[in-house]
């Protein structure tokens, strides 16, 4: 008969959940009082993390879900790098640089190495700066012209849920147009009911969250210069092409949606959504840079040098930035078109699956937006 020796537990051949920190209920509302072995944690949470969705199987989200090996080694080089702190981690600040001025390349700007932008935490973030400018623009405007600056107003068709946020924190009008019968979006002929003098800008979309097909962007702009001519009113446009900004560049280039036309004064786009990069990245990009009012630019000098900021937050991780330059450097417009494309035939091949089934009435058949399904 073998002899064991009880009550001395050799915690090297000890399994995790046999630890006492497993056959407790992870603590809920109090930090524990002791401190546990990083192997048990990570395993006990990894545990919990298994009740979570699988996000390979998500088909109702924009964003990444699956990254290469290499960005997930560029993210955890960059996981002690703090991305606002340019003078520390300047070759961090020269890479999203490079990715401002790729993308303003990319959408046309008529001064891609000259224009402003920046990397944000999503479009979100992305379209509070956009929008920003504009009612800063706008408010310049009258008073130079001595009029009153009080009631700005926004002029969009069914938008995300961020430009309800940005007209409400930032005390905005909202005029969001109703959707016409039969129609998937903004539809140029029904500005003229929307758009005055208080307008600081109207929001056009590539890639309409619930349809996921493309407003008309090159006709809203000709309306909108049709409104100029009859009544005197400059409206620019922002266009949230946070998910099309990555979708149409590469798959439909001659598509005129962006810097191309006069009017359009910034563009922001998810990075994480089809820029394929990890998840917290988004990007908004000017014209050009005058159309950044220098007063909604902070200088900050406590880190070093002087930093000039326009950003909601401050400290943010610098990974998913180094991530989307790595994408755009390894990629390259014809891999992004073959990804797109790929995305696009599946969606197609996913739309005449579900029109077969019979009950479902398909408003949109991922032909000429979005690699998606409505
Ligand atoms: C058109 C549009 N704008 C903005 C957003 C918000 O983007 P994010 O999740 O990157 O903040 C979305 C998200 O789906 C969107 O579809």
């Amino acid at each position: 008969m073998a002899l064991h020796r009880v009550g001395n537990r050799d915690e090297t051949v000890e399994d995790i959940y046999s630890t006492p920190l497993s056959a407790t209920v992870l603590p809920k509302y109090q930090v524990p009082q002791e401190s546990s072995d990083p192997r048990i944690a990570y395993a006990l949470i990894r545990g919990e993390l298994a009740l979570d969705g699988n996000s390979s199987q998500n088909l109702a989200t924009f964003c990444s879900t699956w990254s290469e090996d290499e960005v997930h080694r560029l993210m955890n080089d960059c996981l002690d790098k703090n991305m606002i702190d340019k003078d520390e981690y300047p070759q961090t600040a020269e890479i999203e640089s490079r990715c401002v001025h790729m993308l303003a390349d990319l959408w046309n700007s008529p001064d891609g190495r000259g224009t402003m932008g920046c990397s944000t935490t999503g479009s979100s973030e992305a379209a509070m700066l956009g929008g920003l400018a504009l009612k800063w623009r706008w408010r310049q405007r009258r008073e130079a012209a001595g009029k009153p600056a009080d009631r700005p107003n926004l002029v969009c068709g069914p938008v995300q849920v961020c430009w309800e946020k940005f007209a409400r924190y930032f005390d905005v009008e909202l005029r969001q147009v109703p959707v016409e019968p039969g129609a998937t979006g903004l539809r140029p002929h029904q500005l003229r009911k929307y758009v005055d003098e208080n307008t600081i800008g109207v929001v056009a979309i590539l890639g309409v969250t619930y349809t996921c097909d493309y407003e008309p962007i090159a006709d809203i702009a000709a309306e909108l210069d049709a409104i100029e001519a009859d009544n005197g009113w400059d409206v620019p446009i922002h266009v949230d092409a946070a998910s099309g900004g990555f979708i149409a560049p590469f798959l439909e280039p001659e598509l005129v949606w962006d810097f191309r036309l006069a009017r359009v004064a910034s563009i922001n786009a998810s990075g994480h959504k089809y820029g394929l990069a990890p998840l917290g990245v988004g990007w908004v990009v000017w014209r050009s840079a005058d159309l950044l009012p220098e007063d909604l630019v902070f200088r900050v000098s406590y880190l070093g040098g002087d930093m000039p900021t326009f950003a909601l937050n401050f400290s943010r991780p610098g990974g998913e930035i180094v991530a989307q330059y790595y994408l755009l450097l390894r990629l390259g417009r014809e891999g992004y078109r073959q990804v797109q494309q790929s995305c696009v035939d599946t969606a197609q091949f996913f739309a005449e699956q579900v029109r077969g089934m019979g009950p479902f009435k398909l408003l949109y058949d991922g032909r000429g937006g979005l690699p998606a399904v409505s």
